[in-house]
């Protein structure tokens, strides 16, 4: 059975991945602390993440940006001005919704009666069904398919044109009741930007106004020359960097998926202006690549073209992965032209040009950019990684089956009783480990009691110390998945283990 995502937030609750933050104080909505299990588990994701991005890729580099950057980087950016959802309130139900979602999720409800009347003909029709034939010619869907165009040509331009009447008039017109209340008694429709802000030092008031970044990319664009220039570099090149993002989400929910703090891993390749397009394909393939090289199944992934392209692209998608909630954005690839370098060019008043000493021309760079939500990836991983599984003897486990270059603890040392020199051997045997991988000594209760506490935060392999190691410095290894046990000498261990879990 898939598991929910109710399963997962217990599960990561009780064995220490994650907990909800301020928990004595009842919690802060939507804000969660990543505990000793988590913290191991997102830093390796992060690891995983740079190794492939920086490391085997020598025109790409890293840097670390502050969160707080100049106010005018985000006049420049669009984000003042655009980054801004759309919102209206049920006077009822005092419940604040996006207007944009419920008109969406008006346009998914006409979709879905197109894929059931899709579904009915494929069954009726067998091997001769026409899929696009049936699509384009039968009426009932050609009417949704009409009505869905519509909607989406109506809130579109609405939205581009800032027209908020007339965004709350298609709600109207829609006759869309709050789930809630089940009334239709809305408030006007409100532009909320998305960005919170603070105060610098000690001005208080608009001049000090200040933002936390609601992208790390800014970061990147406003660095790209000195980065450029010091590590020599010239186009087409990428600057990656790994931090955290801020963004006053209205609907914040689904336990880690949309967050108010998360945690970004964006990388921005600065190409030679007319290559988008060959780069754009490039990294869309490397991308989903490195997704399914992790094996947590091919069929997990899927793209999504945008045709709302956001304020400063030109060609964009997601990839999506198949969350227990369905499939939803894990990680975007934007053509972003030269938008931002051209935008802060402007405001600055500073040359952003990247002078070309083979052409003797300079030109702005175009920027192609792969960007990943850390906390949704982990999210990606758990999901997919959480199994109840019923045993031959009739027992049950709950066991993680985490990628092993991503589990959080490598290898459990187990002596398999507390007596008889077993714990001595065993502790010199994590000595040794420790210095190696992420390894954990536990001694305590039964040895099937330990292999399910190991099996329940994904654990891959366990070594057991027994009285026949005493005799000829043999051990086991357990693997996590299959529960097979494998005997080898001491000696081999560590080559042995880091044969499976190196990344
Ligand atoms: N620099 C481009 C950019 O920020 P985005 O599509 O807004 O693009 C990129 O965000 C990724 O960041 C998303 O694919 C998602 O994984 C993650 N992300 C965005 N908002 C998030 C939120 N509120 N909580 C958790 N992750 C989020």
């Amino acid at each position: 059975e898939a598991a929910t995502l109710k399963n997962i937030a217990s599960h990561c609750k009780e064995y220490g991945f994650i907990y909800p933050s301020s928990e004595i104080y009842d919690g802060l909505a939507a804000t969660y602390d990543y505990g000793p299990y988590g913290s191991e588990l997102k830093n390796n994701i992060k690891e995983y993440w740079w190794k492939a991005m920086v490391r085997l890729n020598e025109n790409i580099v890293g840097i670390d940006a502050a969160i707080f950057m100049h106010p005018t980087t985000w006049k420049a950016s669009g984000h003042v001005d655009a980054f801004n959802d759309p919102l209206i309130d049920n006077k009822d139900s005092k419940k604040r919704y996006r207007a944009d979602v419920l008109i969406e999720e008006q346009m998914a409800k006409l979709q879905a009666k197109i894929d059931k009347e899709v579904d009915k003909a494929a069954k009726r029709f067998g091997d001769a069904f026409d899929k696009d034939q049936f699509i384009s010619t039968n009426p009932r869907v050609v009417g949704y398919a009409e009505q869905i165009a519509e909607i989406e040509s109506r809130m579109k331009s609405s939205i581009e044109s800032g027209d908020l009447e007339a965004l709350k008039q298609l709600i109207v017109d829609l006759d869309i009741a709050d789930p809630i209340s089940g009334t239709r008694n809305w408030t006007d429709v409100r532009q909320f930007n998305l960005m919170f802000s603070t105060e610098l030092g000690s001005v208080a008031g608009e001049s000090g106004k200040i933002y936390l970044r609601p992208e790390t990319a800014q970061g990147i664009f406003v660095n790209y020359l000195n980065v450029q220039k010091t590590s020599r570099l010239k186009p087409p090149f990428g600057i990656a960097q790994i931090g955290k993002a801020f963004r006053n989400e209205i609907i914040a929910r689904q336990f880690i998926f949309r967050m108010r703090e998360f945690e970004q891993m964006e990388m921005q390749f600065f190409i030679q202006p007319g290559t988008e397009m060959e780069w754009y394909e490039h990294w869309k393939a490397k991308r989903i690549a490195w997704h399914k090289a992790l094996g947590l199944g091919d069929d997990n992934y899927r793209f999504h073209d945008h045709l709302n392209l956001a304020h400063y692209a030109n060609a964009a998608c997601d990839i999506e992965f198949n969350f227990p909630m369905g499939f939803k954005e894990l990680e975007g690839i934007h053509s972003r032209t030269d938008f931002d370098l051209g935008a802060h060019e402007k405001f600055s008043g500073k040359k952003l040009k990247y002078f070309d000493t083979a052409t003797n021309e300079s030109y702005t760079p175009y920027v192609l950019e792969t960007s990943i939500g850390l906390d949704r990836m982990f999210l990606a991983v758990m999901s997919a990684s959480y199994v109840e599984e019923k045993l031959a003897d009739g027992s049950e486990r709950t066991v993680l089956k985490i990628p092993p270059v991503l589990a959080p603890v490598k290898v459990a040392v187990l002596p398999l009783l507390n007596k008889d020199g077993l714990p001595e051997k065993a502790e010199a045997i994590m000595r040794e480990l420790k210095l190696d991988f992420n390894a954990q000594y536990d001694a305590k209760d039964a040895i099937g009691k330990r292999y399910r506490r190991q099996d329940a935060i994904g654990t891959p392999y366990c070594v057991t110390v027994d009285h026949q190691t005493l005799e000829d410095s043999t051990v086991t290894i357990r693997e996590r998945d299959s529960m097979e046990q494998q005997r080898v000498s001491i000696e081999e261990l560590i080559g042995t283990l880091e044969e499976k879990v190196s990344m």
